[in-house]
């Protein structure tokens, strides 16, 4: 814990409680209100814990003001040029980049973890075709720990890390049988001979009637997308991991809620959303109705894509996804798409408003990776599962660091509460 040399004072009536203060590597310092209520008998309120430290991380920085979003240090603009995902997934779970031995080692563990458990396909034909890929993903997730017993002891420090290579290694293998049984089109096996992205680009679109080979500029595109969305500190799905294994639950079932969290168009939704909605707008001659609409307090419209709690500057893995969007359009010659166009035509008036630069709403990592994900094949609906995919490192390295926390324990937040103060039952008769 940082250091507590510093300490608020808290007066409520006649009573002054001193509540230390700890300063961390970088952003705001915090006030540690552990005791409040033992010590004043009051509760601290902040529904959607817009003021709330729930924990100390050595993993991920966000500064919103600055649109600066830092893994174990390193930039995200860095990482997303100089780095690659798996590179990125050791960095976050160990947190040092590691020597191209540790690297190779890493790749090697991940790759060979790739495979499910031939038993597990069954699980998918027990959906409808048309069950949307993350209902799959959390009942297919949430089933591995019937199946992966040895990695489900939590006190053990080497199941655990087992229990995370197993995620990252199988995470794409789920999302791309999701797919392909939504498709109706038969399970493709991972390769040992691909890496991570291509494998996972390999298992959504080739078929057994002919030979597929990946195109590499859509392989770094898409391990570009895994290593934007990798993880992002104490976001409402982490939140949800790190509470879930608050329990004592075990890492599947933890990354099933997760995964579940994920998938609300308010978080890793909004990329399905935001391309759906750059769709329904369709040219830019009607934006200006849609982003009345935005304004509009009654409608309850929001431009998805749009806005974050944390940045009031820009997010910038926006920033990084606008530019990918625009190579991969190019290098696949669709560079005068449409939705594109609307997307950037969007983006530019929101910037100009009032409304939007009052409330320091910007495009999020939302509003561009749909466009991109589309232009290399994917339907709307695969969207938020590849959210969750890239998001799984980030989950499973901040449920290791909870439970490496000898002071961590259960989650179990308090209430203002508004309801009926003790009254006596009623019978019917009488009511
Ligand atoms: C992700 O937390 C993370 O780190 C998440 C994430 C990650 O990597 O894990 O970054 C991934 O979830 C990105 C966000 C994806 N969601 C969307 O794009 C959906 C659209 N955005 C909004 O729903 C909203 O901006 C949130 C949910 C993202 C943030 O909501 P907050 O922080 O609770 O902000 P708010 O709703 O209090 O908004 C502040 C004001 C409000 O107006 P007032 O009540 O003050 O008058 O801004 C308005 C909102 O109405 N507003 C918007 C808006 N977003 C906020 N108005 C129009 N369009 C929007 N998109």
């Amino acid at each position: 814990m940082a250091d507590t040399a510093k300490s608020a004072k808290l007066t409520i009536g006649e009573q002054s409680y001193d509540l230390p203060i700890y300063s961390p590597t970088v952003g705001p310092d915090v006030l540690d209100i552990r005791k409040l209520y033992g010590q004043a008998g009051v509760f601290t309120y902040d529904p959607g814990f817009t003021s709330t430290a729930s924990c100390d991380s050595t993993i991920t920085f966000i500064d919103g003001d600055e649109g600066i979003l830092l893994h174990r240090g390193y930039p995200i603009d860095q990482l997303a040029s100089k780095s690659h995902y798996l590179e990125v997934c050791y960095l976050l779970m160990y947190g040092e980049l590691p020597t191209a031995a540790e690297l190779e080692e890493f790749e090697n563990t991940i790759t060979r973890h790739t495979m499910i458990h031939e038993q597990m396909h069954n699980f998918f034909r027990g959906f409808r075709r048309d069950a949307h890929p993350m209902a799959t993903m959390v009942g297919v997730v949430g089933a591995m720990s019937a199946f992966y017993h040895d990695s489900t002891d939590i006190s053990d420090p080497r199941q655990r890390e087992i229990a995370s290579h197993r995620l990252i290694a199988k995470m794409p293998t789920i999302a791309a049988m999701a797919y392909k049984y939504s498709i109706g089109q038969p399970f493709v096996y991972p390769r040992n001979d691909l890496d991570y992205a291509a494998n996972f680009l390999h298992m959504c679109f080739s078929v057994p009637a002919e030979k597929y080979e990946v195109n590499p500029i859509l392989a770094r595109a898409m391990d570009r997308i895994f290593t934007l969305h990798a993880d992002h500190e104490q976001n409402a799905s982490t939140s949800t991991v790190r509470l879930a294994s608050s329990s004592g639950a075990n890492p599947f079932a933890c990354i099933a809620a997760g995964i579940a969290c994920l998938w609300g168009p308010a978080h890793g939704g909004a990329n399905q959303a935001c391309l759906e909605m750059l769709k329904e707008i369709g040219s830019v001659d009607r934006i200006p109705e849609f982003i009345a609409r935005a304004k509009d307090k009654n409608d309850p419209f929001r431009l998805m894509g749009f806005g974050h709690r944390v940045y009031k500057n820009r997010d910038p893995r926006a920033t990084v996804m606008k530019q990918s969007a625009d190579e991969v359009l190019d290098l696949l010659g669709v560079e005068n798409n449409p939705i594109l166009q609307v997307a950037k035509e969007l983006e530019k008036q929101a910037l100009e408003d009032p409304y939007f630069i009052d409330k320091k709403l910007f495009p999020n990592v939302d509003f561009y990776s749909g466009i991109i994900l589309e232009a290399m094949g994917f339907p709307t609906s695969m969207f938020t599962p590849i959210f969750a995919l890239s998001r799984t490192v980030g989950w499973v390295s901040q449920w290791k660091e909870q439970l490496a926390d000898p002071q961590h324990k259960i989650g179990r937040p308090r209430q203002l509460y508004l309801g009926s103060a003790l009254r006596d039952y009623t019978d019917i008769e009488s009511r």
